[in-house]
């Protein structure tokens, strides 16, 4: 990175991103000719990096991104940017950029579905009778019977709640504004979070990470959930108040809960979580965009910036997704 070739930088302090260096190769050839590709090291000498117009990131160094002085696209490799929008060093004018993949929304709308069904159909139960040797067919309630609360209606929770809808269980959405889906009932706002809240069997979050939702599952949230109800977080694990959740199931008031996401990934072997009863742990595989749509999707606003248009897929950065 030595001349002034408009590169593209593939870069996380956490993640080795090598990986995803031929497709974003393959998509800079085809949709942005001139783009070169580049994966970041922590030993990528300064001077090298001043031919970076756009970076492909997860967690990229903070005070990175205002050392490049060509940068115009800081773009994130997941649905969510909040480990980009932490640096408080973040140049005002560059946009941030999050994946939108149709494909990936239906990969969590598929996951949300399983969960929904799992309870639903009483498979926690089922599953530890089979434990015990014991037969009992458990009483099958309709599922317009069942409530199932979808929180966050963006590309991701509006999915998710069309197809809760479709297979006939009884949705509700809450997002912070009104919005407005088939076969779904919606609330909106802080004020009508504990109204959403009251009547579900089942909360699913798909909230983004910002300054309101850290934290925000406590035990004063779980108190508003209705007895016998059960959480699941496809959001992030910040927002979880992990004793609050276990006091919840541990007093009964919570029949369960699906966990994807945790403040710490790898979740470490020996977290509590792991064998609490009631809770079932999945790896962070809920759902995440194929390599070639991440790789497409940010070449192609790269090439839009190059050309001085605005990408396709910018954040709100005041409001944190
Ligand atoms: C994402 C994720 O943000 O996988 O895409 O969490």
């Amino acid at each position: 990175m030595n001349d002034a070739a408009p590169t593209l930088l593939l870069c996380s302090e956490t993640d080795d991103l090598s990986g995803l260096c031929g497709e974003f190769e393959r998509a800079a050839a085809r949709d942005c000719p001139g783009l070169r590709v580049r994966c970041w090291t922590p030993d990528t000498p300064t001077t090298e990096l001043q031919s970076v117009v756009a970076i492909a990131g997860w967690f990229v160094p903070m005070g990175l991104p205002a050392r490049l002085l060509r940068l115009r696209l800081l773009a994130s490799i997941g649905a969510g940017v909040e480990h980009l929008l932490r640096d408080p060093h973040l140049p005002p004018d560059v946009p941030v950029t999050r994946i939108v993949d149709p494909a990936q929304a239906r990969g969590m709308a598929g996951y949300v579905l399983w969960a929904a069904l799992h309870f639903h159909r009483d498979l926690d139960h089922v599953l530890a009778q089979q434990v015990r040797r014991e037969w009992r067919m458990p009483s099958q309630r309709p599922v317009s019977a069942y409530r199932v609360g979808v929180m966050g209606l963006g590309a991701m929770g509006a999915e998710v709640a069309r197809t809760l809808a479709a297979h006939g269980f009884d949705v509700h959405g809450w997002a912070r504004r009104p919005a407005a889906l088939d076969g779904v009932t919606t609330w909106a706002g802080p004020q009508a979070m504990r109204p959403f809240l009251a009547e579900l069997d089942m909360v699913v979050s798909l909230l983004p990470l910002t300054p309101e939702t850290w934290g925000l599952f406590d035990a004063n949230w779980f108190a508003t959930l209705k007895p016998g109800a059960v959480f699941v977080n496809c959001g992030r694990g910040e927002q979880l108040v992990v004793p609050a959740l276990l006091d919840a199931l541990r007093s009964g008031h919570l029949r369960g809960a699906v966990l994807d996401v945790f403040e710490h990934e790898p979740l470490p072997a020996d977290d509590p979580l792991w064998a609490e009863p009631g809770v079932v742990i999945t790896p962070h595989m809920a759902s995440s965009a194929s390599a070639d749509v991440i790789a497409g999707q940010i070449v192609a606003d790269a090439a839009r910036v190059l050309v001085g248009q605005a990408p396709l897929h910018a954040v709100d950065r005041q409001r944190g997704y």
